[in-house]
């Protein structure tokens, strides 16, 4: 019999792409999905058309223990994958109480659910290197300390305390993955490396001029989602739950995104990349770079992207949505 996996979040990012991870590797695959999304398929399920056929979508919601305990219960997962959460940190300093409401009670009523129907269920966390947050050592390890700077990081602390101790207290079979930045053309347009890429191709094809940007000097460990999903799925196969950070090693600055994407499309970022100050975070996380010597020799993972690659694919995606030919200007 195959084994069943469940998966909050699927509809967006890293769920689509573990989503086509376990469906290769034979898995029953089990989505929740805010009901809305059942309404507006065409656009809200848009990254998992792949898969759509081969997996079963539940309605449910983070806000509601009762939904999350029925879709446990009717699955009866052998892997549950809890990624869905309020996910952009800028919009973390407009909502505080939402961000806190979603992801810290989300996280409790899927635990809780597991724990109460179906308790041998292993589970993965979608922890964060904004955890991190004001670093306190450099390159961040498990072992480094939690400084986190938005209602989005204390958050994903709150889930990963909550992980831990259910571990801890009713024995469930709980891991979280510290994700740093992972980057694919399926990124959220609110991210910056996505907003640059899409900006970059809009300019090129003449339908922008102009690219409005917040702090080009913060520096992020950037890798390619597909990479990390890899990683999730191994930690679940581990015979003891454990924390693992998932990085590639390197830190790069936004700037230095910008040049290698407009430079791609044969622009000079200089000339379209508008500083705004309203893009600043209140309190931002300044430098990001992990050490993910663990989760290498734990679980043979290691990242096989490397940032020039990365950024290449994104203009690409995009100058083929924009209509245009990477490194040619119209
Ligand atoms: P994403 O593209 O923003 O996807 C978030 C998912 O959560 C979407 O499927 C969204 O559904 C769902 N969701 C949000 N609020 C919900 C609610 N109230 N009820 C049910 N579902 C809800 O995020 P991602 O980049 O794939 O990241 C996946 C997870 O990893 C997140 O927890 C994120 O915080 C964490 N993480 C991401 C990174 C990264 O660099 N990508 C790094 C570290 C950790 P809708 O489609 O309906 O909005
Ligand atoms: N979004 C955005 N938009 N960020 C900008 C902009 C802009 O116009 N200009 C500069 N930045 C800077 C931000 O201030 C931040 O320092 C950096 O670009 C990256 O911002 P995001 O792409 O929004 O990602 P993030 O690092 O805040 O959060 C992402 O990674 C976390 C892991 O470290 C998200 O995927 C989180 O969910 C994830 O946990």
């Amino acid at each position: 019999m195959s084994r069943k996996a469940l998966i909050t979040g699927i509809t967006g990012q890293d769920g689509s792409y573990l989503a086509e991870l376990l469906v290769a590797k034979g898995y029953e695959v089990h989505g929740l999905v805010r009901r809305v999304a059942l309404e507006d398929p065409g656009h809200r399920l848009r990254r998992i058309t792949t898969v759509r056929d081969q997996i079963v979508l539940h309605a449910g919601s983070l806000e509601s223990f009762p939904s999350l305990f029925q879709v446990v219960r009717q699955t009866q997962p052998d892997e549950c994958y809890h990624l869905a959460a309020q996910s952009f940190v800028s919009y973390s300093f407009d909502d505080e109480f939402s961000t806190l409401n979603t992801n810290i009670n989300g996280t409790h009523y899927v635990l809780a659910a597991l724990t109460a129907a179906a308790p041998e269920c292993r589970f993965y966390f979608a922890g964060s290197s904004e955890m991190f947050g004001k670093v306190e050592e450099t390159p961040q390890a498990e072992t480094t300390r939690f400084h986190p700077r938005s209602a989005y990081g204390i958050s994903k602390v709150a889930g990963f305390d909550l992980t831990r101790n259910y571990r801890e207290a009713y024995g469930l079979h709980a891991s979280s993955g510290i994700l740093f930045n992972h980057e694919s053309p399926r990124r959220g347009y609110e991210f910056v490396t996505r907003k640059i890429t899409a900006g970059a191709a809009a300019i090129a094809s003449g339908k922008a001029r102009e690219l409005r940007l917040g702090n080009l000097e913060a520096r992020r460990d950037w890798g390619h989602a597909p990479d990390y999903v890899e990683a999730m799925w191994a930690m679940l196969q581990q015979d003891t739950p454990d924390d693992y950070v998932v990085a590639t090693g390197e830190t790069h600055s936004v700037r230095e995104f910008c040049e290698m994407a407009f430079s791609l499309v044969g622009l000079d970022y200089r000339e379209h990349v508008v500083t705004d100050p309203a893009l600043y975070r209140p309190a931002e996380v300044d430098m990001l770079v992990g050490n993910a010597a663990k989760a290498r020799k734990a679980l043979g993972w290691c990242s096989r992207t490397d940032f020039q690659s990365l950024v290449r694919m994104m203009v690409e995606a995009d100058c083929c949505a924009a209509g245009v030919e990477p490194g040619n200007r119209r």
